[in-house]
């Protein structure tokens, strides 16, 4: 297979990356890196069967040769940067998907949307399965990203009744690991940066509102065996282990060995209260669950936040 990725120098895109190519697969990654960083396409560069593009997926894009499948990850993605390049994210969710659905079309290729959780908004149903239709503030600073997300579902689907596109489209929760951004502001790149640093943790409100948190290898294998798969329905990828912030909080003291102290800082506006996937139709269909716990996630992510910090700081 020859396969498009666009976001390919983006956290989750990189990995996805890597994953089609040790399956023998080529990968044509594509990204103007707006959020993402050009360190995390080293890992991929020596391969003959990775091409890269630099280029933005909101204008006209074209690709000679044939392309089996398009998976649209491009998109800032975490509250800081979506916040801070609300027009960006509109564009990247609507035009972007827009271009990237008409190529996957010229070519006959597979198309898979990296959709999100976002799409439920502050649920009102909990966990949240994929028919549920979300509580969301299309007028709030969050409602770029939720509504840009569920506009970019809404084009998947009418290219899949009105053109008949193969598509594939995955509601990705929380996801860390290797590669996350330092500064993006989510919570695990938070706790583990501070953590390193000695503390103390920054707990927005009172800690109790819960995510789950899925490993990228986990989430990697789910994405993949989704794309292989034949369901053109939305599937939820993530892990349904549910931990408030301030067991995520204690989680990491643990595997960082030491005892920090908590700063409360306000809550942000929309922050979702509960987030929690029920992935019953992920395990039905594409037979996937996550497999790393997250003690386990955490330690396996702390080496690559422990060298990037000293590369940063010298710390
Ligand atoms: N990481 C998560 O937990 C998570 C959760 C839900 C959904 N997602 C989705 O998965 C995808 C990847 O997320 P991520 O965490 O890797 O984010 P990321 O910010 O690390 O990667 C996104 C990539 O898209 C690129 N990009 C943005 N706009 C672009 C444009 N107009 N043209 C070309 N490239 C552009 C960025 O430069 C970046 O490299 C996103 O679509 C995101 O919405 C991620």
């Amino acid at each position: 297979m020859r396969v498009l990725i666009t976001g390919a120098a983006g956290f989750l895109g990189s990995h996805l990356a890597e994953r089609f190519l040790t399956e023998g697969h080529a990968v044509i990654g594509m990204d103007n890196f707006l959020t993402g960083a050009e360190d995390n396409l080293f890992p991929l560069q020596d391969d003959d069967l990775f091409h890269f593009i630099k280029q933005d997926v909101t204008k006209y894009l074209y690709l000679a040769g044939e392309v089996d499948g398009v998976l649209h990850f491009a998109s800032p993605a975490s509250p800081i940067d979506y916040l801070k390049l609300p027009i960006q994210t509109l564009k990247v969710g609507s035009l972007g998907t827009h271009k990237a659905l008409g190529l996957a079309l010229a070519k006959g290729a597979r198309f898979m949307l990296a959709s999100t959780s976002e799409v439920y908004g502050d649920p009102q149903v909990h966990p949240q399965p994929e028919d549920y239709r979300g509580h969301v503030n299309p007028v709030g600073p969050r409602g770029v990203y939720d509504e840009a997300k569920r506009f970019a579902e809404a084009l998947t689907m009418a290219y899949h009744r009105c053109h008949d596109l193969d598509v594939r489209i995955a509601r990705i929760f929380n996801t860390y690991g290797p590669r996350m951004r330092l500064d993006d502001g989510r919570v695990i790149s938070n706790f583990l940066v501070q953590a390193l640093q000695g503390g103390p943790l920054t707990v927005y409100g009172e800690g109790d509102q819960t995510r789950s948190f899925c490993y990228v290898d986990d989430m990697v294998e789910g994405l993949y065996r989704l794309f292989l798969s034949d369901v053109t329905e939305p599937v939820n990828l993530g892990n349904p282990a549910e931990f408030s912030i301030n067991e995520l909080a204690e989680t990491v003291q643990c595997v960082v060995g030491r005892e920090l102290e908590i700063e409360k800082q306000t809550l942000p506006t929309d922050d979702p209260q509960v987030r929690q996937p029920d992935i019953s139709r992920a395990r039905e269909l594409l037979a996937w669950e996550p497999a790393v716990e997250l003690e386990e996630g955490l330690s396996r992510s702390l080496p690559y936040f422990r060298e990037r910090l000293q590369t940063r700081t010298g710390e």
